[in-house]
């Protein structure tokens, strides 16, 4: 990068999952980041980030680069750097940081982990190691590069069984699993260090549950074995991946059918997101945070409406024409009957809204599953 680049450079850890790697696309589109993916693979392929420089780079054809952009910025937006490495390995991470230099690094977007509730209930020590551990080390090697701005992902099963639907930030934090509550924890580091250190600056980015994939269908979501969300488990069933018989666990709650509501929002609607939250961070001195001795916040990011099982299988259903088979169970342990999101905060703050629909989030996950079957395996191999 030249040295009067204009352009900021953002570390973007999980880069090159399902979120991260719509994140990394937002990014590049601005024109305004330098990208680096730092992710291990764990649960990703890297044929995701050069599909999205590929995504980037034909978009800016019918782009205009702006006057205060040289030639060279322009070029390097769409040339993402994907670093393979775990950070739970410090002297990788660290490297990746001293590559750049002190003060380099403008912020950090820290998307990795691992995700699998139940997962996480049997092998807790991983996930607060892989989790919470590397998140630590991570804020550490970020204050000895000077590199103090950070967004954060979260996630809505930090408010565990909410006293009340839609749910605001001010909800009280009560994860149940150890999944959730390394989410909480991770939140309750921030912010400390936040209140320890004026000169940082974070948010927590609340995600509810994130669907679809890129318009194209170039990207999407991927997961390495087993998929354990709903609408991935859909996709998966209407290309043959996996057999067609839904289980739907419980359709006896105080819901709109009995089964289920969650509040669904597109990955893409999701990602973007990020960018405003990036945006408030560059602000000097942001209004968003009333306490200046602390500039930390949490918001949530969903639709603030709910979709029900039968609903969402429904509208697949109509996207990829798949009939399929639904088993009743009984309820499973720790699920409530509905999660929604008060998204007030965001929108009023971070500007942040969302504008695509159950419809297009379902054509649009078709549209990657269907050109995709086999992720990006198929290229890999
Ligand atoms: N997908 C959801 O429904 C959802 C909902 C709420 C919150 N979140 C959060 O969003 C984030 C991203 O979720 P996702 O759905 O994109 O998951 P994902 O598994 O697709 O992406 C996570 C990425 O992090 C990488 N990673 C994990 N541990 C790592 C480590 N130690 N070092 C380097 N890379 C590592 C993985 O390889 C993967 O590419 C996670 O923090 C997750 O908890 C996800």
């Amino acid at each position: 990068m030249p040295s009067d680049s204009k352009l900021k450079t953002v570390i973007v850890t999980g880069g090159a999952g399902y979120i991260g790697s719509h994140v990394v696309y937002h990014l590049a589109k601005t024109r305004q980041y330098k990208v680096v993916s730092v992710d291990n693979g764990h649960n990703s392929q890297p044929e995701s980030l050069t599909r999205v420089s590929q995504l980037a780079r034909e978009e800016q054809a019918s782009e205009t680069k702006p006057a205060d952009l040289s030639d060279e910025d322009w070029q390097e937006t769409n040339n993402i750097v994907a670093k393979n490495a775990d950070l739970t390995d410090g002297a990788s991470i660290r490297s990746v940081f001293a590559e750049y230099g002190k003060g380099k690094i403008w912020g950090v977007i820290h998307v990795a982990a691992w995700k699998a509730v139940g997962e996480s209930a049997e092998q807790p020590l991983t996930y607060y190691a892989n989790n919470v551990g590397a998140t630590i080390q991570l804020l550490q090697i970020m204050n000895e590069f000077d590199c103090k701005r950070l967004v954060y992902s979260s996630s809505a099963t930090v408010y565990g069984i909410p006293p009340k639907v839609p749910i605001p930030e001010t909800s009280p934090l009560g994860a149940l699993s150890p999944y959730g509550k390394t989410k909480v924890m991770c939140e309750t580091i921030i912010e400390d260090l936040c209140t320890a250190q004026q000169e940082w600056k974070a948010l927590s980015l609340r995600y509810f549950n994130p669907a679809g994939a890129h318009p194209s269908g170039r990207i999407g979501e991927d997961p390495r074995g087993k998929p354990f969300n709903l609408l991935p488990i859909l996709g998966q069933m209407a290309v043959g991946r996996i057999p067609p018989t839904l289980k739907v666990m419980g359709n006896d709650y105080p819901t709109v059918d009995g089964t289920c509501v969650r509040d669904y929002l597109h990955v893409m609607d999701l990602a973007s997101g990020h960018v405003l939250a990036l945006n408030k961070l560059a602000e000097e001195r942001s209004a968003i945070f009333a306490d200046k001795n602390k500039q930390f916040k949490a918001y949530n990011l969903g639709n603030g409406k709910g979709e029900s099982v039968l609903q969402i299988t429904a509208a697949m259903k109509k996207a990829t024409g798949f009939d399929y088979k639904l088993e009743i169970t009984p309820r499973r342990a720790g699920d409530v009957p509905a999660l929604i999101a008060d998204p007030t905060l965001a929108q009023e703050e971070l500007g942040f809204k969302t504008s695509a629909n159950l419809e297009t989030m379902c054509a649009d996950l078709w549209n990657w599953q269907s050109q995709n079957p086999n992720g990006y395996a198929a290229v890999n191999v």
